[in-house]
């Protein structure tokens, strides 16, 4: 690490936020990076999928000092039969981060999605699923223990209306997987990752959000550790068919990130994406530039908010059309690479905050 991270590190931890602040050392200007590195938080971050676009390392290193892979250290990449573990997609990320100099958001070790059919319709009984999840969790975390700057312990666990959602975890050993989850991450954090539960909706949808705090809640009561809870952000701009629009005010979003943070953990925005009905007008693009700003507005409006991911670099690869027919155009630059209106308004949003760590 070069002397002018150790420093920029060094003058970041004093500051109030109680997170990891590797990954500051790059000088570039006007980038989203070297904004939001005056803010005083702690990462700016994209979700990678490492692929053969140049214009895509350049845009990492001009923005970024944090990525989160986007699906290799998922179960069904690392253990897609039993004890069998394959890590050389998990691999390249490992060494991009390290040769990059760049903060790790891991993601993610219990979620009911991208699970392998041996571990949902395995039938275990709870003491062998608990073993199963335990060996998961310790290969994995003892693994890239020297990478990861936070761990998506826990992903998606819970329902519209703030109940448990109905996977293999929860019929099989009951809300105490929530835990117990948690317990065997902090056993295995053998480097010093901050542990997250993560979800989305939680940024307009109060019964969810509650939820989430009764998580923070449940896993403290256990005398577990939690260190954050991650709000995905995957918002639309507008209404579509598979959305509400438009995206929440500003109020609203930092009362959802306040209802976890007040806990006592750090929050963060950590897949945003801001879809809209596609092809997109002129119009559109602004009124997505306007959300994406009170995005940024509103964690830099909340003290234990500590960084933000994007769901993605170009509207070329995001993964919305696929799944969602008809929507798209979600992301900070366009299928040719260009800065959209959303990126200045993302930028104008961080910006908005004065140099913040050495008043707190
Ligand atoms: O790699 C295979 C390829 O070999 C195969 O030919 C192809 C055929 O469909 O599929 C490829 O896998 C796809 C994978 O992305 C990698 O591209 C899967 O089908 C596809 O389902 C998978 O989608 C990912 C999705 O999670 C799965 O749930 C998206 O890329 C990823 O962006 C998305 O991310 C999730 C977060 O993990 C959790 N929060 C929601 C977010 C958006 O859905």
């Amino acid at each position: 690490m070069r002397v002018s991270s150790i420093v920029a590190g060094l003058a970041l931890a004093s500051s109030a936020v109680a997170s990891p602040t590797f990954g500051w050392g790059k000088k570039h200007r006007d980038s989203l990076y070297k904004s939001m590195k005056k803010s005083g938080r702690s990462f700016i971050g994209t979700a990678l999928t490492l692929r053969d676009e140049p214009r895509e390392d350049e845009i990492v290193d001009a923005n970024f000092n944090a990525f989160t892979p986007e699906n290799s250290m998922k179960w069904e990449s690392t253990e897609p039969s039993q004890n069998n573990f394959t890590f050389d997609d998990a691999d390249r990320y490992a060494a991009y981060a390290k040769k990059n100099h760049l903060q790790v958001h891991c993601h993610t070790l219990v979620w009911h999605s991208q699970l392998p059919a041996w571990v949902s319709e395995g039938g275990f009984d709870n003491k062998t699923l608990i073993g199963v999840m335990e060996n998961h969790i310790k290969k994995v975390m003892t693994r890239y223990a020297s990478v990861c700057t936070r761990w998506d312990v826990l992903n998606e666990a819970l329902n519209e209306n703030g109940t448990y959602r109905d996977t293999v975890w929860l019929r099989t050993i009951g809300e105490a997987y929530i835990p117990i989850a948690f317990r065997l991450a902090k056993k295995y954090n053998r480097g010093h990752a901050k542990l997250y539960y993560n979800d989305y909706n939680l940024e307009y949808n109060e019964e969810k959000t509650a939820g989430a705090a009764r998580i923070v809640k449940l896993i403290k009561s256990y005398g577990g550790c939690i260190d954050g809870v991650g709000y995905q952000a995957h918002l639309a701009s507008e209404s579509t068919p598979t959305a509400p629009g438009p995206a929440p005010d500003q109020a609203t979003l930092e009362a959802a990130l306040h209802a976890t943070a007040d806990l006592g953990v750090d929050v963060a925005y950590t897949e945003i994406d801001v879809r809209m009905n596609t092809p997109p007008s002129a119009e559109q693009l602004q009124v997505q530039s306007d959300t994406y700003n009170r995005i940024a507005k509103s964690c830099l409006a909340v003290r234990k908010c500590v960084g933000m991911t994007v769901w993605g670099i170009s509207d070329k690869y995001s993964w919305i059309p696929g799944v969602f027919e008809g929507e798209g155009a979600a992301l900070l630059w366009n299928e040719d690479y260009e800065k959209k209106p959303a990126y200045y308004g993302f930028l104008k949003g961080i910006k908005a905050k004065k140099w913040g760590w050495w008043w707190w």
